[in-house]
């Protein structure tokens, strides 16, 4: 395993009227990782959070590491808020047009780390030029916009691609994996090459479970 496997509990799948029960809940679960999923209501057809949410629980929780998922037609618009506020690593999608190596870029700049993230139906080939330069990759194991949807198993392929890739690039790029994702389905994920696990609804419901699950992975 090229990276230690993190479990990035998504607060999407926590108590809305409660985001710092939500962190608090995974600090006490040992975890470090909070995946925060911010959503414009364009490219995505719901709305989250913005960078206020992610400043309010940076200066409350500032140990914790805050993986920003940007689902937004223009997230170039949004690098200098949400670096801001405190983001540890941002993710950008590929799929909208709008400059993404310029974009990754700004990240940089920022001092952050950096993500490229593709959905369930875009072909790989659509992120392995930026593998060089990325923190991680995500792969979307549902498509966008909401939690609590069932897991795509057609993400697998991917995975064992994108980790085949790693090694024959000699790059160490995490692997992140966003959608579906419970006790029952963790340990593929992770054997597949995964080092970095989004859950919501699961971690919510089922955390223990889902962390023992983790650990006993290959
Ligand atoms: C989907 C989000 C996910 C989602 C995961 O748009 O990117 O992070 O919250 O939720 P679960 O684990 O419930 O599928
Ligand atoms: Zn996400």
């Amino acid at each position: 395993m090229v990276n230690p496997v993190e479990i990035a509990p998504s607060i999407l799948g926590g108590d809305h009227a409660d985001l710092a029960a939500s962190v608090e809940k995974i600090k006490n679960a040992g975890l470090t990782w909070v995946h925060v999923d911010v959503m414009d209501g364009h490219f995505v057809p719901n709305l989250s959070f913005g960078p206020g949410v992610v400043k309010a629980l940076k200066k409350r929780f500032p140990d914790m590491f805050y993986d920003v998922h940007l689902m937004l037609d223009n997230p170039h618009l949004y690098i200098g808020a949400f670096a801001e506020a405190g983001a540890d690593l941002i993710s950008i999608h590929v799929e909208p047009d709008y400059p993404i190596a310029a974009t990754l870029d700004n990240i940089h700049s920022a001092g952050k780390k950096l993500g490229v993230v593709f959905n369930p139906k875009t072909p790989i080939g659509d992120v392995i030029p930026y593998l060089p330069r990325v923190d991680m990759v995500l792969a979307m194991s549902v498509q966008p916009g909401f939690g609590g949807q069932t897991f795509d198993k057609d993400v697998l392929e991917k995975i064992s691609r994108l980790n085949e890739l790693r090694t024959e690039l000699g790059l160490s790029y995490r692997i992140e994996i966003d959608g579906g994702i419970t006790a029952q389905n963790v340990g593929e994920c992770i054997g597949r090459g995964c080092d970095t696990i989004v859950a919501g609804t699961e971690f919510f419901k089922n955390g223990p479970a889902l962390i023992e699950a983790a650990k006993a992975a290959p």
